[in-house]
């Protein structure tokens, strides 16, 4: 048996995502969504079943087995819009539903999260329950699937929460279908995948408070670009690592470039870079003009899971960073850093941007920071020292040389 440790949703404890052989024939939900022109934006087959504990009035623990779903109803469905992201709702016996959502970065699209709730005060199903209402558990999954394939795990998956055990298997999906038509390229889970010997496709991790991630190493430079219908509108290169002060304590982690997906927007006053990765919700950078010929960094915006399993959350849209000419792109090789509050600040690493008027997906001329021109600033003033210092030398030892050489010789 393998099991995969998963982010865990803020109180909900620790959540385990445990694969085991086996398969057990039983009612196959399906769902193929279909937008406003016909056309499926989202397919899906899979198998799922529960078991749910719960108190009762006699203070003992009962089990409550579904693994017939009965009848059905698929309402809340959705193909998303530009807001919000694909779900799919399932209502069945009573007062049961289940819920995944998807969304979708550059290249990737993923399941986001998965909703079970279920009602207490159904009197046949949890007879005798001690707390009567609607119990849900929301557990973060983040199964990354790349863009315009479908996902394919038979294996048994078991999503395991303090009272509730979900199983899935034989799951077939693909979200984000393009063109109407369902991919036949298939991502398999790992443990379908027979030739995968590298780690899950899990990539959310529950870091625990003795792995708190506290490089003191650079981190990697990334290349970020953003395209509307023109191209590619913006263009960011940086290395990032975010620094989190929370009662005293400062955890700095840096990004992994190969692990976030980036998108954005660009209009004519504003442009956005938004990153997103297993563990960061999302990470901001919003720019904007100044006086019409400048652009700046105006706001940074952050939602991270942190180690203890909790979301941490910041904007600020009053900074003033990266100010440079449009029509240029703002350089910065030096570290830097971007304050966007007491808790949390960002350092910037080999930092080029640009985020308006890029042509031809290039940068621009670039504008350098003034750390960086400081630096360039004293390469002459050094070398000039040198070779005043080279200089005294040379002078001196010509003076000792010539005095030498008289007296040997007068000695003569
Ligand atoms: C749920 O399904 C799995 C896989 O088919 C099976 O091994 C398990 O016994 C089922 N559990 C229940 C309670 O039916
Ligand atoms: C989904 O529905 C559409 C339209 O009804 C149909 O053309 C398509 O073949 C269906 N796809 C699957 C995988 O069932
Ligand atoms: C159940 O346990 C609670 C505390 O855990 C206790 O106060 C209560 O009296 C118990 N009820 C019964 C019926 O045993
Ligand atoms: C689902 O929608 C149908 C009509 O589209 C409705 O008759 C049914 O009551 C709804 N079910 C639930 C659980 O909301
Ligand atoms: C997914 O659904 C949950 C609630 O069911 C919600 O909190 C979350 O924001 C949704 N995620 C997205 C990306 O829509
Ligand atoms: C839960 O079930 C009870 C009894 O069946 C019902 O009265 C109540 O409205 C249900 N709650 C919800 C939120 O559906
Ligand atoms: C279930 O609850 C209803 C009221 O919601 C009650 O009339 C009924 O007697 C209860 N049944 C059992 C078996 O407790
Ligand atoms: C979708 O259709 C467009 C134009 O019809 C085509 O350029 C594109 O390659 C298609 N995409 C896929 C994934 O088939
Ligand atoms: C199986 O895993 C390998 C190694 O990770 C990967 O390259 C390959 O694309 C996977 N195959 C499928 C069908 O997902
Ligand atoms: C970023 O892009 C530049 C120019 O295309 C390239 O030279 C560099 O290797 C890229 N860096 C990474 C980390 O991909
Ligand atoms: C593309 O460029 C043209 C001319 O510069 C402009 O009018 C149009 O709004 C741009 N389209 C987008 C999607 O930015
Ligand atoms: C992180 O922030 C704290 C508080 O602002 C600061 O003392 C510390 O030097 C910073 N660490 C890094 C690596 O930037």
């Amino acid at each position: 048996m393998v099991c995969f440790r998963l982010s865990p949703v803020p109180s909900s404890g620790l959540i385990l995502f445990c694969l085991v052989l086996g398969a057990v024939q039983s009612y196959a939900l399906e769902l193929n969504l279909t937008d406003s022109g016909k056309a499926t934006c989202l397919y899906a087959k899979w198998q799922m079943n529960f078991t749910i504990y719960y108190a009762t009035t006699s203070n003992t623990t009962e089990s409550v087995t579904i693994s017939d779903l009965g009848t059905v109803t698929y309402n809340g469905s959705t193909c998303g819009d530009d807001e919000n992201g694909p779900r799919i709702a399932v209502q069945f016996r009573s007062g049961f539903s289940w819920t995944a959502n998807f969304t979708k970065a550059a290249s990737t699209y993923s399941i986001d999260s998965i909703s079970f709730s279920y009602n207490t005060s159904d009197n046949t199903t949890f007879p005798d329950a001690k707390d009567k209402g609607v119990v849900t558990f929301h557990d973060r999954v983040a199964v990354r699937i790349p863009l315009n394939e479908i996902f394919r795990c038979n294996s048994l998956s078991t999503l395991e929460d303090h009272d509730v055990v979900q199983n899935y298997w034989n799951v077939l999906v693909q979200a984000f279908v393009p063109n109407g038509t369902v991919s036949t390229k298939e991502y398999l889970c790992d443990k379908d995948n027979t030739s995968t010997t590298v780690s899950p496709i899990i990539h959310t991790t529950v870091p625990s408070p003795t792995t708190i991630p506290t490089p003191k190493e650079k981190p990697e430079i990334g290349n970020y670009s953003v395209s509307n219908g023109n191209g590619t509108c913006l263009l960011a290169t940086m290395g990032l690592q975010l620094n989190i002060t929370q009662d005293k304590v400062s955890s700095v982690i840096n990004i992994n470039p190969s692990t976030t997906d980036f998108t954005g927007s660009c209009h004519s006053q504003t442009a956005l870079l938004r990153l997103n990765s297993s563990t960061i919700k999302h990470l901001d950078f919003v720019f904007a003009m100044k006086n019409e010929n400048r652009f700046y960094l105006k706001g940074v915006d952050i939602s991270m899971y942190l180690a203890n399993g909790s979301v941490f959350s910041i904007a600020n849209n009053n900074l003033s960073y990266w100010d440079a000419p449009l029509g240029s792109s703002y350089m910065c090789n030096k570290e830097q850093t971007v304050s966007v509050s007491g808790a949390f600040q960002i350092n910037t690493f080999d930092l080029r941007v640009q985020p308006f008027n890029v042509k031809e997906g290039k940068y621009s001329t670039a504008e350098e920071c003034s750390a960086d021109s400081d630096l360039n600033f004293l390469i002459p003033v050094a070398v000039g020292v040198a070779l005043g210092f080279l200089i005294i030398v040379v002078f001196i030892s010509y003076m000792i040389g010539r005095r030498k050489s008289r007296t040997g010789y007068q000695s003569v």
